[in-house]
């Protein structure tokens, strides 16, 4: 039986997604090439893997047991690279880095770091959101992951290692900023620029708000912090985002922090792996350099923000 690697690797991506177009993005081809590399798979199995209900596509039993089987044969080849990685040691080895959209404002300062100190060092980022990150480790596609706290159930070995104060911007000109100590209860007509669904910043701040029974006031939704600063900015609406975001806002006074109680919402930034993996050389010497350095990564100003809201708000 002739079955291809490729064939294999686009019948993952479409039984992870359970979607033809998502698939296609994720490996970076057509939907009609995703589809044609299905069929020929099916046609050498002579049995569907797909099949199509409504608008949905699920997996059959074929297609089941096929993604169950292929998912060790890809698990073991990964391990392979990795071993034949650690043969060349950390120099010439490449890091695997999955970062939340928020951690890269400090992350690629880390990274180059990490480069000046292991020349040679060739690394893969991709920067996207929570809920992304965490299908990431369990599927085995990166080495370690920056992210904010995972939840309890994932099977991942997580390690906090800095401060992710989240705090409420508004406009240097709206008129609660230079109040001390605002009642949650003033904000309950305020307009609010949150993050898409899936980003850990906006579970953090709905789950704050919730958890003081005030549901935030539905205002527009923005994938990106840029986007949201600058919408704030605009007077759009208020927003709830991490200190690390606002280096140069707060510097040129573009944006105001205000005195909330309850603020920041004091979260961390964890460097998690997926439970009993085996780091390469390269990995486990950015998870050393990560764990014992990271804090002297963080800009000068938001070293003093840190002490700032830790000292406005106690
Ligand atoms: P995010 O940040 O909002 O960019 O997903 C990650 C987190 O704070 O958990």
């Amino acid at each position: 039986m002739n079955i291809t690697l490729r064939q294999i690797t686009v019948f993952q991506a479409v039984a992870r997604h359970l979607n033809y177009t998502l698939a296609a993005d994720d490996l970076h081809v057509t939907q009609p090439a995703v589809s044609m590399q299905v069929k020929q798979l099916e046609d050498t199995l002579e049995l569907p893997l797909f099949e199509q209900v409504g608008k949905r596509i699920y997996l059959t039993e074929a297609g089941r047991e096929l993604y169950r089987s292929s998912r060790r044969i890809t698990e073991s080849l990964d391990e392979a690279i990795d071993v034949i990685q650690s043969l060349k040691g950390v120099r010439g080895g490449l890091l695997k880095l999955s970062v939340a959209t928020t951690a890269n404002h400090f992350a690629t300062r880390l990274l180059a770091g990490f480069v000046e100190r292991y020349p040679g060092v060739s690394f893969s980022l991709d920067v996207t959101n929570r809920e992304t990150l965490l299908s990431q480790l369990a599927n085995n596609e990166r080495d370690l992951v920056i992210m904010g706290q995972p939840p309890a159930t994932a099977d991942l070995l997580a390690v906090p290692f800095l401060r992710n104060p989240l705090v409420m911007i508004a406009p240097p000109s709206h008129p609660l900023v230079g109040q001390r100590q605002i009642p949650l209860e003033r904000l309950v007509d305020a307009c609010f620029v949150l993050r898409e669904p899936g980003s850990g910043t906006r579970s953090a701040a709905e789950r704050f708000f919730a958890e003081h029974d005030l549901v935030l006031s539905p205002g527009m939704e923005m994938s990106s912090n840029e986007a949201i600063k600058q919408a704030v900015e605009a007077s759009l609406g208020l927003a709830v985002v991490s200190l690390h975001t606002l280096e140069v806002e707060l510097q040129v006074h573009r944006l105001a922090i205000l005195d909330v109680q309850g603020f920041p919402i004091e979260r961390h930034w964890f460097l998690a792996q997926r439970h009993g993996k085996r780091l390469s050389p390269v990995a486990a010497a950015f998870r050393e350099f990560v764990l014992g350095e990271a804090k002297t990564y963080v800009s000068l100003p938001v070293q003093e923000m840190y002490r700032e809201t830790q000292a406005t708000t106690g």
